[in-house]
């Protein structure tokens, strides 16, 4: 499996705070089925936006470290979560914000209070500049009903949590989750982790999506669609 929405990186976010937080979160993906990570520190105005350097830095230092541990996981160069706000608006305008590695997807997070208005169109315009818009955990954000959400999933790939799945959500958050991964509305899963505390929920959540849909639904979710979305191609879903 490969995992595009990881809080990886040692000291950059609200992720692991050192070294070895940072290799218990990566042995536990590890030992949950992960093969690669693609760390997303979170990119935000007036709290954290990590530079290439720093997420560079913080890569090879557990890289280094996991090639002692003798783990065999590939962790890839950061891509970012970024916030739809003031810093990604700018960055946006000088086509300078933090994408997956191959240049051609990039991950997006929405203020949860508000969704951003004509955000269908902006991101279609996103879209024809040639990067792929993913947008994270959707079943946070209540005002993208259903027929939002296939809107939007017509140019934009999206995401749903692992752990909202299983027990790391809410009553609500895993209902609204888990009904829109039965409803084929979601490109793909990943795991959001920030910790090795999230390890049980996002076991509880593999369990469930392999238990209700099938392996071969959790590998496409989690392994073929995560590796299309990342060179740049929203897979087809279900409905289509
Ligand atoms: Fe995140």
């Amino acid at each position: 499996m490969l995992d595009l929405h990881c809080h990886l990186l040692p000291g950059l976010d609200d992720g692991p705070p050192d070294l070895e937080a940072a290799v218990a979160l990566a042995r536990g993906l590890e030992a949950l089925g992960f093969a690669e990570i693609v760390p997303t520190p979170h990119q935000k105005a007036g709290s954290w936006a990590p530079t290439a350097e720093e997420t560079e830095a913080a890569r090879a230092l557990l890289c280094d470290a996991l090639a002692s541990a003798q783990s065999s996981l590939t962790v890839h160069p950061a891509a970012g979560e970024n916030m739809w706000d003031e810093l990604f608006l700018a960055r946006h305008a000088q086509h300078a914000f933090p994408c997956y590695p191959t240049q051609k997807a990039f991950l997006l997070e929405l203020p949860p209070a508000l969704v951003p208005p004509a955000l269908s169109e902006r991101l279609f315009e996103l879209r024809v500049a040639g990067r792929l818009p993913v947008i994270a955990h959707v079943e946070r954000y209540a005002d993208l009903d259903h027929r939002r959400l296939e809107e939007l999933g017509r140019s934009t790939a999206l995401l749903v949590n692992l752990s909202s799945l299983g027990s790391g959500a809410g009553f609500f958050a895993r209902r609204r989750a888990r009904g829109l991964v039965e409803a084929g509305l979601i490109h793909a899963v990943a795991t959001d982790a920030h910790a090795a505390a999230d390890l049980p929920a996002l076991t509880t959540g593999l369990r469930w999506l392999r238990d209700r849909l099938g392996e071969d639904v959790a590998l496409r979710l989690l392994s073929d669609h995560p590796r299309r979305i990342i060179a740049g191609d929203l897979p087809e879903l279900a409905g289509d």
